[in-house]
Parts: C-alpha cells; structure tokens; sequence
C-alpha cells in the first residue's frame, strides 16, 4: 500500500487519507490505485461497514496531480483501465456508504469526487473549486450532470464555467456538503456520522445508498423497484431485530447481521 494513501481500519470504519501535504495532496496514478484498492476491498470485508475518504496537512486535493496529466495523461476507452476511472468507479459503485471529510483545499477531482459520496462533512476553512476551463479541460466523471442536477443549473456554472471558488458555507447553502466544522472537529464529526451509519442494518443502508443512487426513472417503476426491496427487509433477519428490539424497548444490535 503507498504510504502517499493510508488506509486503516478501525471500529468498522475504513479510513482512507490522501497523504501527500507537500504537494497539496494532488493524487497520482498510484494514488489512484491505492484509493481504489482500499473502497474495492472495503465492499468485500465484513470488518467494514462505512469508509470515510479525507487528506491530511490541512488539505484534501489539489486535484489531479498535474505534471502526471503531462506526462502520463489517461488513456480511457483502452483495455487498460487508467487508475483514476478505477477509483472513481470504485467510488461509483461502493455498496457501502462512503463520507467525505474535507479539510482545506478541495480542488478539481476533489470536489468531483464529493459529488459521489454519500455524506459530506467539511472545514470552516475548506474552499472548492473545479478549474476544469481555467485549465482548458472539461468536466470530468459526470460531474456535468450531477452539478446541475445537484444544485440547479445556474448554481452549477458558478464552478464549472465561472470557475469560482466556493467556501464551506457557499459549498453548505448550495447542497454540495452537508455540515461544517471547526478544523480540530473534523475527523472526529466524520467518524462520528459513521459511526451512525456502522450501527444501523447492513443490507438496509446498501439498498437505501443504491435507490438513491438510481438514475432517475418513471415513478410507478422506482415504486415497483422499491416495494420489492421493502418487501425483502421485512423478510430479513435485519427486520426481525428491528422489531424485536422495537418491542422490547431496547437499541437494535445489527452486529452480526449483513
Ligand atoms: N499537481 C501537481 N502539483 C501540485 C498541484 C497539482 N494539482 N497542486 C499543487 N502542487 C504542488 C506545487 O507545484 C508545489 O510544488 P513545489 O513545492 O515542488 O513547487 C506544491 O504542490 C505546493 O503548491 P503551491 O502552489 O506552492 O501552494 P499554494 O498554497 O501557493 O497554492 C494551490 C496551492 C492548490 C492553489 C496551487 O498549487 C494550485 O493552483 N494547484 C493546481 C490546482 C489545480 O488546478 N488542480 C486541478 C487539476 S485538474
């Protein structure tokens, strides 16, 4: 594992930090990989129940490490997949729920990525800011689609055209993240939401992640498509907890469950 991405985990909850403050934390090909490795296993690892993706040194990215675009620019459509569409389907198609912890600067892919995350938690003094046509680029992973749809469309030029820089409370009032904090709270405001979501029923939180993140459908479709999961949990030893401990005025312990 590079030690430019630490991943460790702990009380089910993997953590997976950019670790390269000397360069803004912008992320390479091998950070890519790493990154990836740690979201693809964490799906596969009963020890795991939510990753939590976050930098250090006061920063989350600078985005694509640049002097790598020139020099190993991604190839995609090729038989080799380039590490950074490895990660972000990986981010993609995470089963498990993924949170954001961004401290700092949020740059180019680091706020693409936060469009795929399920929760976001940041700084007081975190910025965003995709200069994607500043550098004569485009957006990148769907994020042309998921700004609009996300924030409305005129919200969405302000970072994709305009190229403006937003701060915590610009990235809050708009939708992008979902609570601000103190820099000293940070990681313990993410592993707390985590904890949350670590607790509750496995296979309840993948379905609810997974219908959220359907595209959009004809409505008597997504009722079908979720009456068929509803139905399913209530046959589910999840379900079986759920109410027991319902009627037996306790907590649920989804532990060994999922
Ligand atoms: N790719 C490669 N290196 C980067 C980088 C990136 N995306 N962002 C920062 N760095 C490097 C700098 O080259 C510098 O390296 P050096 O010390 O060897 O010269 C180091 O990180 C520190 O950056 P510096 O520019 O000195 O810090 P700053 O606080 O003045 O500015 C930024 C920080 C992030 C505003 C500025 O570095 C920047 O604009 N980076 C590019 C961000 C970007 O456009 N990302 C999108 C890519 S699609």
């Amino acid at each position: 594992m590079s030690e430019l991405v630490l991943v460790e985990t702990a009380d089910r909850i993997r953590t997976i930090r950019f670790n390269r403050p000397e360069k803004k934390n912008a992320l390479t090909q091998d950070m890519y990989t790493a990154a990836a490795e740690a979201l693809e296993s964490a799906d596969s690892d009963p020890s795991v129940r939510v990753s939590i993706i976050t930098g250090a040194g006061g920063v989350f990215t600078a985005g694509n490490d640049i002097v790598d675009f020139t020099q190993r620019p991604p190839e995609f459509g090729k038989d080799e997949v380039p590490p950074v569409r490895r990660f972000m389907m990986a981010l993609l198609k995470a089963e498990k729920p993924v949170i954001a912890a961004v401290d700092g600067l949020a740059i180019g892919i680091g706020v693409t990525l936060l469009l795929h995350c399920d929760l976001v938690v940041a700084s007081n003094r975190s910025i965003f800011k995709t200069p994607f046509v500043d550098l004569a680029l485009a957006p990148e992973f769907a994020s042309s689609q998921l700004m609009p749809r996300f924030f409305g469309h005129a919200v969405a030029a302000e970072l994709l055209l305009l190229g403006d820089t937003w701060d915590a409370n610009r990235a809050r009032e708009t939708g992008l993240i979902n609570r601000v904090t103190e820099p000293e709270q940070l990681d313990e405001t993410a592993r707390f939401m985590a904890a949350i979501l670590a607790a509750k029923a496995p296979t309840s939180i993948k379905a609810s992640k997974a219908l959220m993140r359907q595209p959009a459908e004809d409505i008597e479709v997504r009722m079908d498509r979720e009456n068929t999961i509803f139905a399913s949990q209530l046959q589910s030893p999840e379900f079986a907890e759920a109410a027991a401990a319902f009627l037996e005025r306790r907590a649920p312990d989804f532990d060994k469950l999922g």
